[in-house]
């Protein structure tokens, strides 16, 4: 085996073992919480996490990752706040308690995101944590919390 086939063998190798770890987010109507545009925005997080996920897969270096990460973090931030806005706005009876679950989101988020530019672990690694934390919590979140304000927002017209 040439160093080129043994470096293309290890590339498709990793994807593999990617792909098996990490699979890609892919948005379907399980997740849809009932109001458009919180839909579309959720979207766009699965996709900001898809794109970190290539990145760091295709070895690009820590600035690229930086980027998405940055990226990622202002856009879910930005969610955060729609929602918050929206559910105050509608006097949504758990709005503190839904409030409480976004803040400790971010601030795990933004804990791996200081971790990563302080060069803690290398980019490959914590880029993988982050994706692995920010999956997790935000199914979680989609799945159990927000969907507890789709009936609740439907009923105030809101769709
Ligand atoms: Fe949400
Ligand atoms: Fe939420």
């Amino acid at each position: 085996m040439s160093p080129y086939d043994t470096l293309v063998f290890r590339h498709k190798e990793d994807r593999c073992n990617m792909d098996f770890v990490m699979p890609k987010l892919e948005w379907d109507v399980s997740y849809s919480v009932g109001v458009a545009s919180f839909d579309a925005q959720h979207k766009y997080i699965f996709n900001y996490i898809n794109e970190l996920r290539d990145t760091m897969m295709g070895k690009k270096g820590h600035d690229a990752v930086d980027k998405i990460l940055v990226s990622l973090l202002d856009y879910t931030n930005g969610h955060f706040f729609n929602e918050e806005i929206m559910l105050f706005k509608h006097e949504f009876p758990d709005f503190d308690v839904h409030k409480a679950e976004h803040d400790k989101f971010l601030s795990e988020i933004r804990g791996l995101y200081v971790r990563f530019k302080a060069g803690e672990t290398d980019s490959r690694l914590i880029s993988a944590e982050i994706i692995a934390v920010v999956t997790e919590l935000l199914q979680e979140h989609i799945m159990k919390t927000d969907m507890e304000y789709t009936s609740y927002l439907n009923s105030k017209g809101v769709r």
